[in-house]
């Protein structure tokens, strides 16, 4: 049997106790020899910050980069807010993207039946849906440069701070992702929506002519609609089942994947996989797997928190870095299963299902479903 090797960051607030719960699946999955994993774990976010001054120290970058994927819980927290900003939290994550070269950020937003009331939109609304957020993840004005707070020197503002953030998109950036998106499709319901701002960005403006010569000359078979970000943000909560696979840049994707995390019920729900390019030599693309979730302060350490995006994402890396694509269809219908039993974290609560599971009582209903299916 060929062993996998998994690099845990559970990071900080919530990360570690939702971890906790795909950890307890990953020893399930070796004791039953359906698949063996080696698991190291390191420190990422505020945690080794406190640890080593860095967001992430060059010893677990190695290790990240080594690993077969990289399971990420969350990072930051108020106790970190006046850390210096090379080394808040985040960016510990931001280099994992980039220096893995994670282009592609999937986030699949699936509204179970059992959660239609959860979401606070309409039951009609959200129920039964199905869409998938590609985001592009190394790009953009994430990692544009400049990047500065610099002051005016002289003008009528002079002695006045300013600051510059940069957008830029090279053509391979978004032709690679946009590949990313239409092969996706393909095994969906191959539709394909681009969001971006053309009207204002120039980024957009070429985002668009990419998007829509990949889709000519490579995938004329897809349908392609073009959308500006903001209407399609309006459009996610006016009737979000008219999209498929909607493809994004990176700061779109983020603020977009927020709001489709709220069609689910809750944004505890919402995984994600980001993935890098197919190692020329073996095929392998490196890989990172997150809930969209943050590290929720508030709630750290008090079992509320819900562990169903972090172990959607250990699903996710089963199939897209694993080979095991058949044992994560089975978790997802665990997690199908345990919603429709009525167990509920407090996130995923309603009127008529309250809250009645702690974050390990949901990992393990989840774990005894899975063994049923199993
Ligand atoms: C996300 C998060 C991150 C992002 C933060 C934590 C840097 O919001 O993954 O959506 O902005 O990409
Ligand atoms: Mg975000």
């Amino acid at each position: 049997m060929t062993s996998h090797s998994l690099f845990l960051l559970p990071g900080d607030g919530i990360g570690p106790e939702v971890m906790a719960e795909v950890e307890k699946l990953v020893h399930w999955f070796s004791k039953q020899g359906i698949a063996r994993f080696e698991t190291d774990r390191g420190l990422v976010g505020g945690s080794a910050y406190d640890a080593h001054g860095a967001a992430i120290s060059e010893a677990d970058m190695a290790k990240a980069q080594a690993a077969d994927a990289v399971l990420f819980g969350a990072v930051g927290g108020p106790k970190w807010d006046k850390v210096p900003y090379e080394v808040r939290p985040e960016a510990g994550l931001l280099r994992l993207r980039k220096d893995l070269g994670l282009f592609a950020n999937l986030r699949p937003a699936i509204c179970y039946p059992a959660l239609a009331d959860a979401s606070s939109l309409k039951r009609d609304v959200v129920e039964g849906l199905d869409i998938l957020i590609v985001r592009e993840l190394t790009g953009g004005v994430y990692f544009g440069e400049p990047k500065v707070i610099g002051t005016r020197d002289d003008g009528a503002h002079k002695g006045e701070k300013y600051a510059i953030d940069t957008q830029v998109y090279d053509t391979y950036e978004i032709e690679r992702i946009a590949r990313v998106a239409f092969d996706l499709a393909k095994t969906r319901k191959n539709k394909v929506s681009s969001a971006e701002k053309r009207n204002v960005m120039k980024t957009g403006v070429l985002w668009n002519e990419v998007v829509t010569r990949i889709h000519q000359t490579e995938y004329p078979d897809a349908a392609l609609d073009h959308v500006l970000a903001d209407n399609c943000a309006m459009q996610l909560v006016r009737w979000p089942k008219q999209f498929d696979v909607i493809v994004t840049d990176n700061l779109f994707g983020d603020v977009l994947s927020d709001v489709a995390a709220m069609l689910t019920g809750s944004l505890g729900m919402l995984p994600s996989a980001s993935l890098g390019a197919p190692d020329a030599r073996t095929g392998r693309r490196k890989s990172l797997y997150e809930p969209v979730h943050g590290s929720a302060p508030d709630i750290a350490g008090k079992g509320y928190a819900n562990p169903i995006a972090m172990i959607g994402s250990f699903a996710m890396a089963l199939r897209y870095s694993l080979n095991l694509g058949d044992w994560a269809d089975k978790l997802d219908r665990a997690i199908a299963a345990v919603l429709a039993q009525g167990i509920r974290t407090r996130d995923i609560a309603s009127d008529a299902m309250p809250a009645n599971a702690s974050t390990s009582e949901m990992g393990e209903a989840i774990l005894k479903a899975l063994q049923k299916i199993a």
